[in-house]
């Protein structure tokens, strides 16, 4: 439930409002508030981020202010900082770490001016802090998302000084909250086990979260939740979020410290990172995109799903609708041949699939994991007459064709490394070690992205119209070396980044019809950044429609369901050994973008029908799900039910999927009450034609427990609900 607005017209979602006399900064969005303002020695504060107060009055928010003990008045670490600087007399986690030639590290920096504009979706304020004696320009950005209930920050350094300096960290923002009791919620995970959601205490001392790994990271996502300890409501509540957009090694610390004030201060990670600032130079933090809202962990959820849709996901494609998928990867692995794929893609339209891929091994000498990334070339072996055969048939099947890519690594034994071994990170004198039998290309070096991006336009123009890639990332990074330049050592782990996004942005521009899938070994790099880039991630190479549950129901508390892949695959699961009904696997895939997995060239005539039949409904039901605003009712068990339900923009439609991995005997009938209807509109039952009222659905409800007489264990039910 979300609260009702307090005020009917927002005014300007920026505006200046002084504090204690000192300059200050309202931001308003139409259901909360955030408080900026200058504290001593020009600190940037951020003393406020809750409900909308419906005041202009800053001070009206804070009756109260807290400081340090008089011996230590002058000390910073006891406020809320917006952005700890080191140098400041503060002990915090700091945001900004600025190192001179000297060796000094002490930086100070002063209030220079405001800036305040309009932007198509809000304001923007822009805060420009300087430092006098090395000439380090800092400029906070603020972007207000007024009907989102949300605010994006950013930062961007710029040496106006005449000599070099070096930033060792550079952090997004800081978020302070007030004196007080809180838990906060991460996601973290491994390989086959992505998106577990996770709450603790945030008690003194800090809680680190991160990678170091390259990517974002199966093992964390820079995604957090910070809610009051003990509050657990999905859909009330006060709720602080936040999600980093950044693809590459990241740290979010949560520190809670002098006057039990709490900070969490997240950005690229520090670790191994330092940034040569030469005169003149710039740099720029990821954006770390943040909301509150009081309707709990789903109400956050859905300000970051609407942002992901309207604000961040690739324009081009942001509004159109994700076909329903087939990938061939379960049912073929490397072993991909002309004629088996033809059969494949011939089933997948029978069944009414509107996009085949070819997944791994249709290239160089790929037949193991062992050979050719880096040889983006078609196996002739395999595709005699090539690509093209292949994608016209596919097309004329009426399916967009796509296909799988692992642009950033390389085998040893491949015609790339072979002509290029520098090209992969190392270190003079040590061993690499292997991951998969791949190393990383080093994207940080213009003239890799340069090779790679003239093979990706060669493979995209010269076989036909491909419509879709799946962008991979199979490794974590290690001997990341950069011999040649020494002196870009550090700045390698963003370079890369940088390079990976430039590379998306030129191929989204020479390709703008191009859908792109985000993949890395799973939901490796299922990150806010990539979702700049790409349309769509796949969040796990674990297929099993129960362990599935899980994984999106914690990627769900980030993303938009529009962007996350799930396929239906064989049983036994090929990761977990587990046998669900079919439906139900259909079912669990129906909740993001469907695709197929399985080896359908042997599916039996019934299983090939069930399958039409459900991707038929999938299709009526694709805009409520791509599009609709998503409730989890109860989150997935592994005894009992747990339902989630997607309501259209309008709140004529809905549909609830409900599911029950196992089952209790004599367990009663529970209610899983509706959310987000209009509560005088009848709504009428697709099947039954039972009748209802939104408040009595909301109020009442429709029973959870799937019950059937044909067992307990893996039951699912859909039931979708249409105004009259
Ligand atoms: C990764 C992906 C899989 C598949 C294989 C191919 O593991 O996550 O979906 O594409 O690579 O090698």
């Amino acid at each position: 439930m979300q609260r009702q607005p307090l005020i009917d017209a927002p005014p300007a979602s920026v505006q200046r409002a002084p504090l204690d006399e000192r300059p200050g900064w309202l931001l308003s969005t139409r259901s909360t508030a955030l408080v900026l303002s200058l504290g001593a020695s020009d600190a940037l504060l951020l003393a406020y981020w809750g409900p909308n107060g419906g005041t202009q009055r800053a001070a009206d928010y804070l009756p109260y202010r807290s400081g340090n003990r008089r011996s230590e008045r002058l000390f910073l670490d006891g406020l809320p900082l917006a952005y700890p600087v080191y140098g400041e007399a503060s002990f915090k986690e700091p945001c900004l770490v600025v190192a001179r030639a000297d060796g000094s590290r002490v930086t100070r920096l002063e209030f220079v001016e405001d800036r305040i504009r309009d932007s198509p979706s809000g304001s923007v304020l822009e805060l420009i802090f300087r430092d006098e004696l090395t000439g380090l320009v800092v400029e906070h950005r603020y972007s207000v998302f007024p009907e989102l209930d949300l605010v994006a920050r950013s930062v961007r350094v710029e040496n106006t000084g005449a000599e070099a300096l070096t930033l060792e960290r550079v952090l997004s923002g800081a978020l302070p909250l007030p004196p007080g009791d809180y838990d906060a919620y991460t996601l973290h995970g491994q390989w086959g086990r992505e998106f577990e959601l996770r709450t603790r205490p945030l008690l003194p001392g800090k809680f680190t979260t991160e990678s170091r790994r390259g990517t974002s990271s199966h093992e964390a996502h820079p995604w957090f939740a910070v809610r009051p300890r003990g509050e657990v409501a999905e859909h009330q509540g006060p709720t602080w979020c936040g999600s980093l957009a950044w693809s590459g090694n990241w740290v979010g610390v949560f520190e809670t410290e002098r006057n039990d004030s709490v900070s969490i201060a997240m950005g690229i990670q520090p670790f191994d990172f330092a940034w040569r600032l030469g005169p003149g130079a710039e740099f720029s933090a990821p954006e770390l995109v943040g909301g509150y809202t009081d309707g709990g962990l789903g109400g956050a959820a859905r300000l970051l799903h609407v942002y992901d849709e309207r604000v961040q996901l690739p324009e081009n494609q942001r509004a159109r609708l994700r076909p329903v998928l087939y990938n061939s990867w379960e049912a073929t692995h490397f072993d991909v041949r002309a004629e088996q794929q033809l059969e494949l893609a011939r089933r997948a339209a029978s069944i009414g699939v509107e996009l085949f891929v070819v997944d791994d091994g249709w290239f160089g000498a790929r037949n193991d994991d062992r050979a050719a990334l880096g040889d983006w070339t078609v196996n002739t072996d395999k595709l005699p007459g090539g690509l093209k055969p292949l994608i016209d048939e596919v097309h004329r099947l009426g399916m967009q064709f796509g296909i799988w890519v692992e642009p950033e690594m390389v085998n040893p034994e491949s015609d790339l490394y072979r002509a290029h071994p520098e090209w992969a990170y190392h270190a003079v004198g040590r061993e690499p070690t292997y991951g998969r039998n791949q190393l990383v290309l080093n994207f940080a070096r213009e003239d890799v992205q340069a090779a790679i991006h003239a093979q990706l336009q060669h493979l995209l123009t010269e076989h036909g119209t491909i419509d879709f890639i799946k962008w991979d990332h199979n490794r974590a990074w290690t001997e990341v070396g950069w011999p040649e330049q020494p002196g870009q050592q550090r700045e390698v782990w963003v370079r890369h980044v940088r390079g990976l996004y430039d590379l998306l942005a030129r191929l989204r521009s020479e390709f703008p019809k191009l859908l792109i899938e985000s993949c890395a070994g799973g939901g490796g790099r299922a990150d806010l950044g990539m979702l700049r880039w790409t349309d769509q991630v796949w969040t796990s190479d674990n297929t099993d429609a129960a362990d599935r549950l899980a994984i999106q129901y914690g990627f769900s508390r980030a993303h938009a369901p529009r962007t996350m892949v799930n396929w239906v695959t064989d049983v036994p699961n090929q990761q977990t050994g587990r046998v669900a009904p079919l439906e139900f696997r259909f079912h669990v895939a129906m909740q993001g973008v469907l695709g197929v997995g399985g080896d359908i060239g042997r599916w039996p005539a019934e299983d090939l029908a069930t399958a039409g039949r459900l991707i038929e409904s999938y299709k009526q039901l694709r805009p409520l799900v791509q599009q609709g605003r998503q409730y989890w009712l109860r989150p997935p068990a592994p005894i009992g039910p747990c339902a989630v339900q997607y309501v259209s923009a309008t709140a004529d439609e809905t549909v609830v999927f409900l599911y029950q991995i196992r089952g209790l005997v004599g367990a009663g009938m529970r209610r899983a009450r509706l959310h987000g209807l209009l509560p005088a509109r009848r709504y009428r039952r697709e099947g039954d034609g039972a009748e209802s009222t939104g408040a009595a659905l909301m109020g009442a409800g429709i029973p959870l427990d799937v019950l059937t007489q044909h067992g307990l264990d893996w039951r699912s039910r859909v039931e979708v609900w249409r105004g009259l």
